[in-house]
């Protein structure tokens, strides 16, 4: 049965008529026409679907929209401030060409930039750490290394 939910997405709030139980990734895409979380796997396995839970970066495929709302949400759309100017993670992923086909793309800035909420200045093995929850077929993971460091500097 469909209910009023209100969630808070990139600092506003929104109101969704659906199942409670809908998973967050799809209210997100289909609802509120924000694209930067992909579908990947839906079993939160790869990291595509990733958004900030209150500055946690997890994977919003499997979510509830119910449980969604108790956290502040934020998209790659929420990232860059209100002039359009990119997040340095965002900036630093694009002079180190951090990306190939881009699938994962939303998944790994959204992960880079909550891994730089909790270590501000990670080593390469805690950046390893941090993103092995992305997964990456094309293989571009020492300029995505190379990208949070850049950011975290
Ligand atoms: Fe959510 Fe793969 S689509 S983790």
């Amino acid at each position: 049965m469909k209910t009023l939910i209100t969630l808070t997405v990139n600092g506003n709030k929104h109101e969704v008529n659906v199942d409670p139980q809908t998973p967050l990734l799809y209210v997100l895409r289909n609802n509120l026409e924000l694209n930067g979380p992909k579908f990947g796997c839906g079993l939160s396995q790869c990291g595509a679907c990733m958004v900030l839970f209150d500055g946690k970066a997890n994977p919003s495929c499997l979510i509830t929209v119910e449980r969604a709302a108790e956290m502040k949400i934020t998209t790659l759309e929420g990232l860059a401030d209100k002039n359009g100017n990119l997040h340095k993670v965002q900036q630093a992923f694009i002079d180190e060409q951090a990306a190939q086909c881009g699938y994962c793309l939303n998944g790994l800035v959204i992960a880079s930039v909550g891994l730089l909420n909790e270590k501000p200045n990670p080593s390469d093995e805690e950046i390893q750490a941090g993103l092995y929850r992305n997964i990456c077929r094309c293989g571009v993971h020492a300029r995505v290394i190379r990208a949070v460091k850049k950011a975290s500097a």
